[in-house]
C-alpha cells in the first residue's frame, strides 16, 4: 500500500476520515505520516491518539523563505518514505518547484465547487452569492491555487435558513465521504500503472470508486 502523507495546519477532521478509513484492510493506502506547520494544530494530538508518526515543519520559522521550508518538508517526506500526499486543511500555499515534483502524486480537498469559489471563505461567498447548491471538491494539486484537476465532487443543498457554520458542517460532512474515496482512488492508481499524467481527468485514468 502506497505510503501517504497527510499535511494539516489546524483541526484534522479530514484527516481523521482518512485515518478511520485507512484502518480497513482492504483500504489501498497507509497513513504513515501527518505534518503539521504550525505546532499548536489540533489535528496533532488526533494523529498521536491514533497512533500515527507526526512531524512540525512550522512555517514561521522560515519567514519568508518558502523554498527552506519546502525542502524541510520534503526531508520529512523522504524519511518516512511517503509516495503520496493529502493536503487537509493546510493553509499554505505550495511552490511551483514543490508541486512539480509531486505532480500527479498529490491531492487537496477544497470546499466549494470548484472552479467557483478558490480561495478562502468559500461558505460565506456562497451564501453571499446566493447560489442554491455548494460542496466540495477534491483535487490534483497544480501550480495555480485550487485550479488542478478535478478528481471527485459533492454537492449539497443552500438552504433558506443557512448561516455559515451550518452550511460549512453540511459540506464538511460529504468532504469526510468525498477524500477517502478519492485517495482510494488515486493510491489505485498509483499501484496498477503508476501515478496519472498531470491533467488526466479522474475518471480517464482510473475508475473513481463508487461514493
Ligand atoms: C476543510 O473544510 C477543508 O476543505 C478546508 O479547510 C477545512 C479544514 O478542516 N480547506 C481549505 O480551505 C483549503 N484552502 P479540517 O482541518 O477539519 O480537515
Amino acid at each position: 500500500r502506497p505510503r501517504v502523507a497527510v499535511l494539516i495546519s489546524g483541526r484534522g477532521s479530514n484527516m481523521v476520515a482518512l485515518l478511520e478509513a485507512a484502518t480497513d484492510p482492504g483500504y489501498p493506502a497507509e497513513i504513515a505520516l501527518v505534518l503539521s506547520n504550525r505546532a499548536d494544530a489540533a489535528g496533532l494530538a488526533r494523529a498521536e491518539a491514533a497512533g500515527v508518526a507526526t512531524a512540525v515543519v512550522e512555517s514561521r520559522g522560515f519567514k519568508g523563505d518558502r523554498a527552506g521550508f519546502e525542502a524541510a518538508m520534503q526531508r520529512e517526506l523522504e524519511r518516512h518514505g511517503i509516495a503520496l500526499i493529502a493536503l487537509a486543511g493546510f493553509m499554505r500555499v505550495l511552490t511551483e518547484g514543490f508541486v512539480s515534483r509531486w505532480s500527479g502524486r498529490m491531492l487537496n480537498i477544497h470546499p466549494s465547487i470548484l472552479p467557483s469559489f478558490p480561495g478562502l471563505d468559500t461558505h460565506a461567498r456562497a451564501l453571499a452569492a446566493g447560489v442554491k447548491l455548494h460542496g466540495c471538491t477534491v483535487h490534483l494539486v497544480s501550480p495555480g491555487v485550487d485550479e488542478g484537476p478535478i478528481v471527485a465532487q459533492a454537492a449539497v443543498p443552500v438552504l433558506p435558513d443557512d448561516d455559515e457554520s451550518r452550511l460549512a458542517a453540511r459540506v464538511l460532512e460529504q468532504e469526510h465521504r468525498l477524500y477517502p474515496a478519492a485517495l482510494a482512488w488515486l493510491a489505485t492508481g498509483l499501484a496498477g500503472n503508476g501515478p496519472p499524467p498531470p491533467g488526466a481527468s479522474g475518471s480517464l485514468a482510473n475508475p473513481l470508486p463508487r461514493f
